[in-house]
């Protein structure tokens, strides 16, 4: 490589050439984040290396990749510039075909699947919780995909993955499931049978609300996987490689923090149950819950570290409690650090088919003791 001090040439040469050519010390502990945008070839023209341009071959992103590929069984992944452009990119890869989603799902995924017929596909939108619905909705030979997301947002509904798959593959279509929410720390969806998982790695992948990525994971390099990394790498729908760097950070404490934000959100649950302004609690691993048991089967370690609230009185209500809280912030998204109170349907706006009264409450890593008193202070103001 030519990284050779330079001789006989001017100033103006030696600046240009000051960052020098990449070459990450071996010793170091945290690593290094490729920042190139192209590599050099060698002197015989070829690319021994396996790099040659920024958009598919950054080292720091193929890092971040194998990380999750080995957290979620894959057998590769790939990373995105948002959880978006990793779900859409399964969509816009596939031939068009019938498409089986559920209808409790992450509102801006259903915005853009109610326009997905301009790629052909033909979208059937089912209680994915309840199997005979399920079942009744999917076209043996016709349908070519089934979406899951599990536990679903914000209403955190359960699909049995295991028993979707089964009945998906004796179809004849491919599985993908959305665990954004319950992240490899609590289901591996592959394990039980699906094709690719997906995530918005801006949620708990990352943990740290201060990056935007997404991901897929795949059981094998199928003809679908492969025309989303076509789709990927031509359209160049990849994260930078500070994200990739940050979101490799971020992974390094996933384990901890999702455990963690599943016992505050267990230990939430509860004592919001008996609230008396409080007109129902939805989370997972609530025994009442309708996917209880499917839950319990299919997720360890804890239920996550979403809930959901829907207060008495209304929206009124609702924002009225998010408005006099202290410790809790008021904003969107998930899965961070710091915990989060949204009155749902003010973001979700017109169309939405969440409740009105529904407060969706992200636990993040204060002292659950701290976040209950928080939140009954406010929810006290509406008696
Ligand atoms: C369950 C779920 N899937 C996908 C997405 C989309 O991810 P992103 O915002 O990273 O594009 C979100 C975002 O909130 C989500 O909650």
């Amino acid at each position: 490589m030519d990284d050779r001090p330079t001789r006989n040439v001017t100033p103006r040469t030696v600046a240009a050439r000051a960052l020098g050519v990449g070459r990450p010390s071996l010793t170091a502990l945290t690593p290094s984040i490729d920042m190139s945008a192209t590599y050099t070839r060698d002197h015989d023209n070829g690319y021994s290396a396996g790099r040659v341009y920024g958009r598919k071959d950054n080292a720091s992103v193929q890092q971040a990749e194998r990380y999750v590929a080995e957290l979620e069984h894959a057998q590769e992944a790939m990373l995105f510039g948002s959880g978006m452009a990793a779900a859409t990119a399964i969509f816009t890869a596939l031939p068009p075909t019938h498409i089986v989603v559920p209808s409790a799902m992450y509102w801006g995924l259903r915005i853009w699947l109610q326009g997905a017929s301009r790629y052909g596909h033909d979208i059937t939108f089912v209680d994915m919780s309840r199997l005979d619905e399920f079942r009744a909705a999917v076209r043996p030979g016709r349908t070519g995909l089934v979406w899951i997301e599990t536990p679903s947002n914000p209403l955190w509904t359960i699909t049995d993955i295991a028993a979707v798959a089964d009945y998906a593959h004796r179809a004849g279509a491919q599985v993908c499931v959305d665990s954004t929410v319950a992240t490899p720390v609590l289901t591996r969806p592959l394990d039980f049978g699906a094709d690719i998982v997906m995530h918005s790695a801006t949620k708990y992948l990352n943990g740290h609300s201060d990056v935007v990525a997404g991901v897929l994971a795949t059981a094998d390099r199928s003809e679908l996987w492969l025309r989303a990394k076509d789709t990927r790498d031509q359209s160049g729908t990849v994260p930078g490689s500070f994200d990739a760097w940050l979101l490799m950070r971020g992974l390094r404490t996933l384990d901890l923090r999702v455990k963690e934000q599943s016992r505050s959100a267990a230990i939430l649950a509860d004592r919001l149950s008996l609230h008396p302004a409080i007109e129902t609690v939805l989370y997972p691993g609530l025994p009442h819950h309708p996917g209880y048991a499917t839950a319990a089967r299919q997720m360890a370690n804890g239920f996550g570290g979403m809930l959901s609230v829907r207060v008495k009185g209304g929206a009124k209500a609702a924002i009225a409690v998010a408005a006099n809280v202290q410790l809790w912030r008021r904003a969107t998204s998930f899965g961070g650090i710091e915990s989060l109170v949204e009155h749902r349907l003010s973001i979700e706006g017109e169309g939405s088919t969440c409740p009105e009264d529904l407060l969706r409450l992200s636990i993040g890593l204060e002292d659950a003791d701290d976040l209950y008193r928080d939140l009954l202070q406010s929810l006290d103001l509406l008696l």
